[in-house]
Formats: structure tokens, sequence, C-alpha cells
């Protein structure tokens, strides 16, 4: 029996048992109350207020922008829409790579004033601390490998991360590293699909792709590309499911030809 379609409530057991049964975990971005609530309805298992809000919400060139009272704005939204999905919200940068004391400052911020269920963070070794004293707070933590957003400035490119051996190496023994501090899942992003494949196969905690291939436990997108309505975002990882770009276009150039004619508002729409 799918564990997907008749749980009430997502935890991070289920995701767990998930991954144990061989069913794959579907994860979406969500910032906002509406869009949270259509995502939910459909039987979403994990929505993540990821910090490209920073982007999509804000219009910032990076995620690097974001400060803590505007995830906790974005993802108090989103919980209150949520009933079934696991809500996993961002770390924002600045929040967590300082100190481990700070670090669980922001996540009992995240968790108390949002409602949030999780924090995600990115960085493997030199994040360790952090995610331990987080954890022995009782707070999930997903972690976040590979093309770290929050770190462009030391990549210098969105390129796919970990092609050279050395870089795969570290990856795979920052993925055990989290695993072993307790972390209940990974995102791993932009990544060769053979090297995620072989962590989602070497660590048991299930391990969530974006541009990371089929060979692991889950998929992430984010809401506004899968749908496009950013038009001028197309990765080779991105799956489009809908051309809202053109489609909003299309009603709002209707709706200002409507009310330009005065045809908008007729005698139905009227009292
Ligand atoms: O912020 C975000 O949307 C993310 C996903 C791309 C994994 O971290």
């Amino acid at each position: 029996m799918s564990v997907h379609k008749n749980v009430k409530k997502v935890t991070t057991k289920v995701l767990q048992v998930m991954k144990n049964e061989g069913q794959k975990i579907s994860m979406l971005t969500g910032y906002d109350y509406s869009m949270a609530r259509i995502i939910d309805t459909a039987g979403i298992d994990v929505i993540l207020v990821g910090d490209s809000a920073s982007n999509v919400m804000a219009g910032h060139e990076t995620t690097l922008p974001i400060t803590l009272n505007e995830m906790i704005y974005h993802a108090s939204s989103v919980v209150r829409a949520v009933e079934r999905a696991l809500v996993v919200v961002d770390m924002p940068f600045g929040t967590y790579q300082g100190n481990s004391r700070e670090a669980l400052s922001s996540a009992i911020r995240i968790m108390k004033e949002s409602g949030g269920h999780a924090v995600k963070l990115e960085g493997g070794r030199e994040v360790i601390e952090s995610i331990t004293r987080i954890l022995s707070a009782g707070i999930p933590v997903m972690g976040h490998l590979g093309l770290t957003p929050q770190s462009i400035y030391k990549f210098g490119t969105y390129v796919v991360r970990a092609k050279e051996d050395d870089e795969a190496q570290q990856l795979i023994e920052d993925a055990k590293l989290l695993e072993e501090a307790g972390c209940f899942a990974i995102v791993l992003e932009k990544i060769p699909a053979e090297l995620a494949a072989q962590v989602a196969k070497e660590v048991s905690i299930p391990i969530i792709g974006i541009g990371a291939g089929n060979g692991v436990d889950g998929q992430v997108l984010v809401v506004h590309d899968m749908l496009g309505i950013n038009n001028e975002f197309n990765p080779r990882f991105l799956r489009k499911y809908h051309n809202l770009y053109q489609e909003m276009l299309g009603s709002f150039h209707r709706y200002i030809e409507d009310v330009k004619s005065g045809d908008f508002p007729n005698e139905d729409e009227s009292y």
C-alpha cells in the first residue's frame, strides 16, 4: 500500500518510510498562502519555503539578501495554508554560518514564529557544528549540498558542481557527515546524475534532487519555474508544466483592453 496516498500528515518519519519502500518523494517550493493551498491540495509531500523567495518573490539577483524576518513571513503564510505536507523552511544566508549559538537561535525563531516543521541549511563539514546544535534542540534539519546558491560568489558560476573527483569525493563525505549528525534528508543540487545516485545508495536518509538525475529518492523544483511564470530561466533540468507567463500576459492584456474599451464591467457584473 502506498504511504504517499494514505498519509494524512507527512512527517520526517514518513519520508524515511517512503525511501525505505522505494516510493519517490515530491517536493515544491512555496512562498505564499494561495499557492501553498493549491500545492498542498494536489498532494505534494514536502513544501520548501525556499530562500529562492529572494529571487522569485523579491526580484533579487541572488538568494543572499533575504532576511530571517522575510523568511518567517513567507513561512507563516505557507503554514496557514497547509494541511498535509511537511513544511521545510530555508535558513537565510548569514543566520547560521557565524556560530552554532546564532544558528540555534535563528532556527528557534523560524520554528516558533512561522510554525514550520523543519529547517534547511546549505553546506557540509563547515556548518556541522550548527547542524548538531539545532538538532540537539529537537529541530529537524534538511541538508543541502552541490550547487548551494548562498555560495554563488565563491563558485562564481551556476554550472554543474562536483564533476571533478575531489569535489565529488568531498560531497560524498559531507553527505555521510550530515547523515551521521542526524539530518532527516538532503537536497542535492545540480550535480552529475551518477554521483547523486551513488549518494542516494550510500546514505540511508532521503536524497531529494534538483538537477541531480533520477537515481535519487525524490525531486524538488521551484514552483514559479515549473509553472513557466519566469520565461527567462530555462536550465536543462527544468521541466515546465505550463507557460503561465504567456497565459497571464494574455489575461492582463485582455483585462486592460476591457477596462479601456468600457466593456468591463457589464450589467451582470454591476449592482
Ligand atoms: O531555495 C530554494 O528554492 C532551494 C531549492 C532550489 C532546493 O533551495
